[in-house]
């Protein structure tokens, strides 16, 4: 097993490339199971959990070829031969869950094994079960797997979630897309993936209204006519990616420019505004966003898109140490997602967690210490603290890392941060 070395206190400058989106890359390439046929994709971003879908297609019996140097994968998805998303996939990646409605489109019949908890929460799937019940499939529950049908095609329907989730509404648009009709989805999630998702659905035939809005149609069309000839899609600049590394070059007295539309972060470029952060819109996409001599602390709270993020809570927690003054950070999207404030603490963070809210008192001296990544974007709240830190931090288990940045370590680098990554046993 890796760690991370890190040694504080580096200003960090300059531009850095964005990769594909975790998040967007995770059901599109899962929904090319929809397609009898070729699909190719690129921008697709070099992480574990691109790797373990990648497994995954290939389980269910499709052809996969994944270019690292080129950032392309082809997926021919014209034999399956599988109905069966095994438990060992499933406990490493949730997403996998992504996988019922094609394999109910393409076989109709799907076994999934039910992901459990993780890190941040229980996180249930039973919205993806009631999107898929409306559209006409049944379930059973068997040895800790579920097991779908459906006689014929997807039919037509109406549902309203009971909260926009992001996965349970991709699920409804990619069984939606092969349904006889057209369905309507109310409170659905309104994140910019699920915009890249409707947008490859669309590119294969189906007509789909309101993306972005909290009310989606969707008009699918016959498995027989979806796709008919090969399809290719390129990965959408990965948002959570680019609010991590402006945090971690603010928090380090810095300036950093990444290349992403300002609507998909707008919460976190208004957060950082608030913050005393310079946002500048340079041209060409590109927004830098500096230090200025201060770092204000600001409140905030996790919301659904185009709120702000849970995926960045973690990190902006990290900065907030590093703000003149107090600050809380509300969590209302998963029940656990504080694993990081122990770490953080180790730091010499001030932290306070009082139910779903962490009061942040700055500014704090942060020290360099030994600490344990828990989580994805827990391990990236300590990276960015370490790089604030007097001294070195070893940040421990960085495999969570490997699930959502693309080499981390080579883009901090190359902003002049001073960090290496090295076998655990090492000196
Ligand atoms: N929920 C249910 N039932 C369901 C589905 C969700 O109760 O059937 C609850 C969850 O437990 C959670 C809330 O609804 O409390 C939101 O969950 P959502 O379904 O929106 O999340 P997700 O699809 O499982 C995706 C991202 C997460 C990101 C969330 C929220 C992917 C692969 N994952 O998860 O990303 O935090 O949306 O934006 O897209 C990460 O990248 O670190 C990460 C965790």
């Amino acid at each position: 097993m890796d760690r991370l070395r890190i040694e504080g206190q580096h200003i960090l400058r300059g531009e850095v490339p964005l990769s594909g989106s975790k998040n967007a890359a995770l059901p599109i390439l899962i929904s090319a199971l929809l397609c009898k046929g070729k699909t190719v994709f690129h921008r697709v971003p070099n992480l574990s959990d691109i790797e373990t879908t990648c497994q995954l297609l290939k389980i269910l019996g499709c052809h996969v070829e994944w270019a690292h140097s080129t950032q392309t994968c082809h997926v021919d998805a014209t034999h399956l031969n599988s109905i069966e998303a095994p438990y060992d996939l499933v406990r490493t990646m949730r997403a996998s869950i992504l996988v019922l409605a094609p394999l109910l489109a393409r076989h109709g019949e799907a076994k999934v094994s039910l992901p459990g908890g993780c890190a941040i929460g229980t996180r249930p799937v039973d919205y993806h079960i009631q999107v898929l019940e409306a559209l006409g499939a049944t379930f059973d529950l068997e040895g800790g797997y579920v097991h779908g049908k459906i006689k014929g095609a997807f039919r037509p329907a109406e549902y309203t979630f009971p909260f926009p989730s992001v996965g349970a509404t991709e699920t409804a648009l990619m069984a939606a897309a092969t349904a006889n009709g057209k369905s309507l989805f109310k409170n659905v999630a309104r994140e910019p993936e699920i915009r890249a998702l409707g947008n490859f659905l669309i590119s294969l035939g189906a007509k789909i209204k309101g993306l972005g809005s909290p009310e989606i149609q969707v008009q699918g069309i016959p498995m027989a006519n979806l796709n008919t000839k090969p399809a290719a899609h390129t990965i959408i600049p990965d948002r959570i990616e680019a609010a991590t590394y402006w945090l971690a070059g603010l928090i380090t007295k810095g300036s950093v420019t990444t290349e992403i539309a300002a609507e998909d972060v707008q919460s976190v470029l208004d957060a950082l505004h608030l913050a005393g952060a310079k946002i500048s819109h340079l041209g060409n996409g590109k927004i830098e966003v500096s230090y200025t001599g201060k770092i204000n602390p600001v409140s905030v709270r996790t919301e659904p898109f185009p709120g702000f993020p849970t995926d960045v809570q973690a990190q902006w927690m990290a900065l907030m140490t590093q703000a003149n003054g107090a600050a809380t950070i509300a969590e209302t999207i998963f029940e656990n997602r504080f694993m990081h404030v122990p770490e953080l603490q180790r730091l010499g963070a001030h932290l306070k967690i009082r139910g779903n809210r962490v009061d942040v008192s700055g500014v704090t001296p942060l020290q360099g210490a030994t600490v344990m990544a828990t989580d994805l974007r827990a391990s990236a709240s300590l990276v960015i603290a370490a790089l604030a830190a007097k001294g070195e931090t070893n940040i421990r288990r960085i495999y969570h890392l490997d699930r959502g940045y693309e080499d981390l370590c080579g883009k901090l680098r190359l902003l002049g941060a001073h960090i290496i990554r090295e076998p655990e046993s090492s000196q």
